[in-house]
């Protein structure tokens, strides 16, 4: 079957009503575009795991704190479309911006808790936009599974959050980072890295994962958050705004490794912002009661 891309949401639902009448599963991919093999991971498990795949394609401006961010933000709808075709992807649903939000749209979603410090505390609103689309776009979608990257790991949490809160019946399925092989986690900002910064960049996976064995090894919280932070302006990050150890379901700070945590990172290499995060907590020091 040929991808079909969808403006309305009148379309998208009528699809859907003839999927489910046929008792198939459905998966949405909510995405702002600029594809790149991170997005393509998450929709070949979504077509491995549902019988219908809708990827969404809207670039939120609820979510963009900062307005040079928004209008540079890649916009390659055809080249998307052309990713997608080839994967078997039944929709490409990309409305515009009227259809999203109509004349007089005054609603938001803010969840409170998971989205507060971390990348919340750095971009005011942020995750007030997220969530207010993404629960449009998976009540739009009627999706049973919905696939989200781990890469943007605070809005994965938010996202659980709130479809837990509002009883929105739909799966919540968290995919892992996809890296360059240099470690860096793929990113649709990574384009506008100048050949310098592309060159620094990976350390902050690598500064990352060094930390995560530290701290698995047993080594004390606060002295290792504090010499990955000076690693990050050392290997040339100009701003470092967080590098933090949280729970990895409430996001709350950690300060002794006794549950799953997550090392969460946000750095600026000239004027792109880059995050990422990785896993903390081996069985074997969980299981032997947490470290300091
Ligand atoms: O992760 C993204 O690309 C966006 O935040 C999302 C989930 C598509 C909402 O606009």
């Amino acid at each position: 079957m040929s991808l079909a891309i969808v403006r309305t949401v009148r379309d998208l639902r009528n699809r859907v009503d003839v999927w489910r009448r046929a008792g198939r599963t459905i998966g949405v991919v909510p995405t702002m575009g600029a594809l790149h093999a991170g997005h393509i991971s998450l929709v070949e498990t979504a077509l491995a795991r549902t019988d219908h795949v809708i990827v969404t394609l809207f670039v939120n401006p609820k979510q963009f704190n900062n307005p040079a961010d928004l209008a540079a933000y890649p916009r390659t709808e055809a080249d998307d479309a052309a990713k997608l075709s080839p994967l078997g992807v039944d929709v490409l649903f990309a409305p515009d911006g009227e259809e999203m939000y109509g004349t007089g749209f005054s609603t938001s979603v803010s969840v409170s808790g998971v989205s507060e410090g971390l990348c919340g505390a750095h971009r005011p609103g942020h995750f007030d936009g997220v969530a207010t689309v993404v629960t449009k776009l998976l009540l739009q979608s009627g999706a049973d599974f919905a696939f989200f990257g781990e890469k943007d790991f605070q809005q994965l949490q938010v996202v659980r959050r709130l479809v837990s809160d509002l009883n929105i019946p739909v799966e919540i399925i968290g995919c892992p980072t996809v890296r360059e092989e240099d470690g860096l986690a793929l990113s649709s900002r990574n384009v506008r890295l100048s050949a310098e910064e592309r060159g620094i960049a990976p350390r902050l996976a690598k500064i990352l994962f060094t930390a995560a064995e530290r701290l698995e090894a047993g080594g004390p919280v606060e002295a290792i958050l504090e010499a990955s932070r000076r690693a990050l302006s050392d290997a040339g990050f100009d701003t470092v705004e967080y590098l933090e150890l949280r729970d990895s379901e409430t996001l709350r700070p950690v300060e002794r490794l006794d549950r799953p945590a997550r090392l969460l990172a946000a750095a600026w290499l000239g004027a792109t912002r880059l995050i990422d995060n990785v896993p903390v907590g081996a069985q074997g020091i969980l299981q032997s009661g947490g470290i300091t």
